[in-house]
């Protein structure tokens, strides 16, 4: 394209501390997108940014720009009962939220057109989990992807080529020119590839502790309040969630065991049982702001009420298992899970040196050890294999002994099993203490509602 600005002018103006106008940000996107920007100014521009941040004008533009660099999926047309909602994470270990809340929200009468991402470093990603399942398509036609969410009312897919393309060579040119911790450049990459789906109304977990992608709570609090407000400035009501991730949020970490959780969760096998509160009460909190903001319910009691009814009634389940189908997988996949879902061959647990209580953890390292055993990638090619994992995880407070392990690990191999082991020990603190003595983190910190200008 032809810059009525010189890129280097406006790359310039914000290496010096300026604001850009929002249609120097349109063409800076739009020199990304089309190939007119160089490497070299992409990564000037982005360590500019970097350095000297964007105010929120600046933000909303460039989410906006990126949105609106490729195809911005439109549902009116389908005339769908309900509104377009969907949920993303800034990622965690044991974090299946998405398998549980979009069949769930697609249950209580909302359309949900989830695009997934991959495994990014220490954290799964709802993309691998589901290629655990035998046949499930994660790149099916846009035609089909479209029936499903009308018919079925969610599915959950990959990121085609034409969503948010400005995104994808910003975010390669930031990995490795030091530039991926910014806010207004992670804002901008989050909720232009969502709010490139359509959405009436979008939630956002933004997790903090050990196991979160920012390394502090005030950071983790920034982001949140933030993308609430950037991403319902641009249009599209958001409430962002501020949860914990100082353990792994089920007590399984690994692709196929988390679909393994996801079923059980949805199949009510285990509702009650104290090792899925966690998981439980943030997806149905998420899933509860998400009914509220697409109008589904009047109030968080009238939204709690829905998804507790439609859980227990089954509809949520039956949600997931048309989602499966429609994309390939097994129809009798709820029922039978264990047919089709893989097993490690080795399956041992991993006991503490000492007995004890649990009282705190690294979990970023838990799920390193999940991605060492194979479960996530070293390297962006890298296969995983969907069978390993963890389970059984202990939770923070809960007494361990040599009857009750730190967790199993699911193995290729002894060798790896062994390496797993290690791993996990040196990651899981254990100490002599009473319950009273181990601080137990708030699950849920904060719920921050953006406004709708
Ligand atoms: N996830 C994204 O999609 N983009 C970022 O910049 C960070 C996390």
């Amino acid at each position: 394209m032809a810059f009525r600005n010189l890129p280097q002018e406006l790359i310039r103006a914000k290496r010096d501390g300026e604001a850009l106008l929002p249609e120097a940000i349109v063409e800076l996107v739009e020199g990304i997108s089309d190939g007119s920007l160089s490497d070299a100014q992409v990564g000037a521009l982005a360590m500019a940014i970097f350095l000297n941040g964007m105010n929120a004008g600046e933000t909303v533009a460039l989410t906006e720009a990126v949105r609106d660099s490729g195809e911005v999926l439109a549902w009116r047309d389908l005339d769908l009962t309900g509104p377009v909602l969907d949920k993303h994470s800034t990622g965690g270990v044991g974090d299946l939220v998405s398998l549980v809340l979009g069949p769930w929200v697609a249950a209580c009468g909302g359309f949900v057109p989830m695009v997934s991402g991959r495994g990014l470093g220490h954290t799964g990603g709802t993309l691998d989990k589901l290629e655990a399942i035998p046949g499930y398509d994660i790149a099916p036609s846009r035609e089909r992807f479209r029936r499903l969410v009308r018919e079925a009312g969610v599915a959950i897919v990959g990121q085609t080529a034409e969503l948010a393309p400005a995104d994808r060579r910003l975010y390669a040119i930031r990995d490795v020119t030091a530039t991926v911790e910014s806010l207004p450049l992670i804002v901008s990459s989050i909720l232009g590839k969502k709010l490139a789906c359509g959405l009436d109304a979008l939630v956002m977990d933004v997790k903090s502790g050990s196991g979160a992608f920012m390394a502090t709570l005030e950071k983790s609090r920034e982001l949140a309040e933030t993308i609430a407000e950037v991403a319902s400035r641009a249009g599209t009501p958001t409430t962002a969630l501020l949860t914990d991730m100082s353990q792994p949020l089920a007590p399984c970490a690994g692709n196929a065991v988390e679909v393994r959780e996801a079923i059980a969760l949805l199949t009510c096998e285990k509702t009650g049982d104290k090792r899925n509160g966690r998981l439980l009460e943030v997806t149905r909190t998420l899933a509860a702001e998400l009914l509220m903001a697409g109008k589904l319910a009047e109030s968080r009691d009238a939204a709690l009420a829905l998804l507790n009814e439609r859980l227990a009634s089954g509809a949520a389940a039956e949600r997931f298992a048309r989602m499966v189908t429609g994309l390939g997988g097994p129809a009798d996949l709820l029922e039978h899970h264990d047919r089709y879902l893989p097993q490690a061959p080795v399956v041992r647990p991993v006991h503490a040196e000492r007995s004890g209580r649990v009282t705190r953890m690294d979990t970023r390292a838990v799920g390193l050890a999940v991605v060492a055993l194979a479960g996530g990638r070293r390297a962006p090619n890298d296969a995983i294999d969907p069978a390993v994992g963890l389970t059984g995880i202990a939770a923070l407070g809960e007494e361990v002994d040599g009857e009750r392990p730190l967790a199993w690990v699911h193995a290729r191999s002894e060798a790896d099993a062994e390496r797993a082991a290690a791993q996990l020990k040196a990651a899981i603190e254990v100490n002599d203490v009473g319950l009273g003595d181990v601080t137990l983190p708030t699950l849920i910190q904060d719920v921050i509602r953006g406004e709708v200008p």
